[in-house]
């Protein structure tokens, strides 16, 4: 009730400040300990938007390992700050009460066949506790037309999660929520490494030996690029010759639908677009990268 009568305020004060068209709402959906890929988040929602929420919560649904759970760094004053000065509206950080007030839910969201491979796989019922807390920060954040006016909403998330984006993507479609689902490019540091809250559990050398990863990732983008058979194999070996890595999976999929290519990746010369996924355990840390790969 709180967040609603944030979010009208918000719109009602943008409307007497005179933007025209279509009132919009922006949510960025985090678990805080924030860093520039969530920043770049909240950007294009502020510059996609009229008002723009952030949440942060760490959802104990999602998390198979209690210890995981009670290691997830907790920063919320510097993760406020920072949403502040990229022009987030609304801070929405609400206690584990608020959103479990009758405390685990008994009815739940499940991702379906989309969870079953990639990080669903290493991760049992970590999707399905995903799209619940998405489902329930959809909900809590859904404009009415107290602005008086219908007004768009759209929801962000990185495409660092690649299986989160195509499977969120999917629970919006098949139960109807009016939202539009927007993915942001991956942010990478100059070294080419995925951002992830997870990085600052890396030694010196572990951190080097993980570029192998993007690396790997570029060696098939420039052999799309080039309308070249992908040969993910010399991939998987480049990442296998990395000491300290150990690679649980390395696939291209249909972006969609997560399924791997139909036709032969050794030999058929590449067209179209698809999506190179990579996993691997790198010292404590299991790290996820992709990219999309698309002939020119
Ligand atoms: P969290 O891991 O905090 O990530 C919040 C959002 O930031 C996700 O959409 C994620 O894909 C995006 N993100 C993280 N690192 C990124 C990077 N390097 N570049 C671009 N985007 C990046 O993902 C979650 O939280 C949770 O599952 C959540 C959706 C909040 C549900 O609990």
């Amino acid at each position: 009730a709180e967040l609603q009568s944030a979010i009208s305020r918000h719109l009602a004060g943008k409307d007497r400040r005179g933007a025209e068209g279509t009132p919009s709402l922006g949510l960025v959906p985090t678990m805080g300990a924030l860093h520039d890929g969530h920043r770049r988040l909240a950007e294009a929602a502020v510059e996609g938007n009229d008002v723009v929420v952030a949440s942060i919560f760490v959802n104990p649904l999602q998390f198979g390992d209690p210890v995981d759970l009670e290691r997830y760094p907790r920063t919320l004053q510097a993760d406020a700050a920072l949403l502040e000065k990229a022009g987030v509206d609304v801070v929405f950080a609400p206690d584990l009460e608020e959103m479990y007030p009758g405390g685990d839910p008994l009815v739940r969201v499940t991702a379906g066949p989309l969870a079953s491979a990639w990080e669903g796989a290493s991760r049992p019922g970590h999707f399905d506790g995903v799209c619940t807390v998405v489902a329930k920060l959809l909900h809590l954040a859904l404009p009415g037309s107290a602005a008086g006016a219908p007004t768009a909403f759209r929801a962000y998330f990185g495409q660092k999660d690649a299986q989160q984006v195509a499977i969120v993507r999917r629970m919006v479609k098949d139960l109807n929520f009016p939202v539009e689902i927007v993915s942001v490019p991956i942010v990478r540091a100059e070294d080419g490494l995925a951002l992830s809250s997870r990085n600052q559990f890396l030694s010196a050398a572990d951190r080097e030996a993980a570029l192998v990863l993007s690396r790997a990732l570029r060696l098939v983008e420039e052999r799309a690029a080039a309308h070249e058979p992908l040969m993910p194999d010399d991939a998987v070996a480049l990442i296998e010759s990395q000491p300290g890595v150990q690679l649980d999976y390395f696939d291209v999929v249909d972006t969609d639908t997560l399924e791997p290519l139909a036709f032969n990746c050794r030999e058929t010369p590449f067209t179209g677009e698809a999506l190179a996924i990579v996993a691997a355990k790198v010292g404590p840390v299991r790290l996820i990268d992709n990219m999309p790969l698309r002939a020119r």
